[in-house]
């Protein structure tokens, strides 16, 4: 009942519902498109929806007020936030672009919309590198993931200032837990997140946004995977590919405000037209400079 009253809602209103790769199976079951922060981002933008509601964190909600401004962007639960992207001091930002003038400024879109304001340039995890590798500048401050700023570090040879900032579910990767499981499945391949630490990372096959993950799981001919990142990619990857294995690179992988949302709150946010999204004009306009070379620039996991 409460399926078809969304749909109806949703036709109603002309609205659309986005969610990312990490939300609850119902969730990414009820929504329009499933997506990693990349296509999102791009989803959110292109879309001829006047309505928005976005079922991920408010990172990425923000990100798809500021590139289409004129929308509704609603976000089904207030506090569903990221802690990574509160790791971000301003004042130690400003601080390190002070002391480094001659630097680029690239955030990760897991970041404050007031975040994104300070930085020349915003990338994803799908196209990190490829965003550092399109700067003129040769010194370049990153900002917030460390891991994610040393992964693309490892691969440029562009000066990298690093931001201590780190994600506490993808912290929680072990290598002890990869080698376990290769253990009894030596041909399972190994995909692990760029947020993940870089001792673990030396253990992956590949390196990947969540998105590239699902890519590479459907051209693969591999039948066992090792998935390193949040737990909730594992539903996706299921139901595209019911007759391959995947086993979760650590328990409890669980990113707590990806699984605020449920059916209930997606209900309330068409009923009731809440939480709306609001970013102040000024901030949309700096962070829109940023987000917008993200959007333009190809992924490259
Ligand atoms: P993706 O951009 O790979 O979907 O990752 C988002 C995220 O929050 C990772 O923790
Ligand atoms: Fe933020 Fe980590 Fe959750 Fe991704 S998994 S939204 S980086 S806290």
């Amino acid at each position: 009942m409460m399926i078809e009253e969304i749909r109806r809602l949703k036709k109603e209103l002309n609205a659309v519902i986005l969610a990312h790769n990490y939300q609850v199976p119902e969730v990414q079951d009820i929504a329009d498109f499933v997506g990693d922060s990349l296509d999102l981002a791009k989803k959110g933008a292109e879309t001829e929806a006047s309505i928005i509601v976005f079922c991920g964190v408010r990172f990425m909600a923000e990100s798809a007020k500021i590139l289409a401004p004129e929308k509704t962007v609603l976000l089904p639960v207030r506090d569903a936030g990221c802690a990574l992207a509160d790791m971000v001091d301003e004042d130690n930002l400003k601080r390190l672009k002070m002391e480094n003038p001659d630097a680029a400024t690239v955030c990760y879109v897991n970041t404050t919309a007031r975040t994104k304001a300070l930085c020349d340039y915003c990338c994803t995890s799908a196209n990190a590198l490829a965003v550092v590798q399109s700067i003129p500048e040769k010194k370049i401050i990153f900002a917030p993931d460390q891991n994610l700023g040393h992964w693309v570090k490892s691969q440029t040879d562009k000066e990298i200032i690093l931001y201590p900032g780190f994600c506490y579910v993808h912290k929680k990767i072990k290598k002890e837990t990869i080698l376990k499981i290769k253990g009894v499945y030596p041909d399972a391949e190994v995909l692990i997140h760029p947020e993940v630490d870089p001792k673990t990372l030396e253990l992956a096959d590949y390196v990947l946004s969540t998105n590239g993950m699902v890519k590479r799981v459907k051209e693969s001919r591999s039948k066992r995977f090792i998935i390193g990142t949040e737990s909730g990619l594992i539903h996706r990857l299921k139901k595209e590919n019911p007759e391959k294995e995947f086993f979760s690179a650590g328990n409890a992988l669980v990113c707590i405000d990806m699984k605020k949302i449920g059916l209930g709150d997606i209900l309330w946010a068409l009923t009731k037209k809440e939480y709306e999204i609001e970013v102040e004009p000024e901030i949309i306009e700096k962070a829109k400079a940023a987000l917008q070379k993200m959007v333009e620039i190809q992924r490259d996991t």
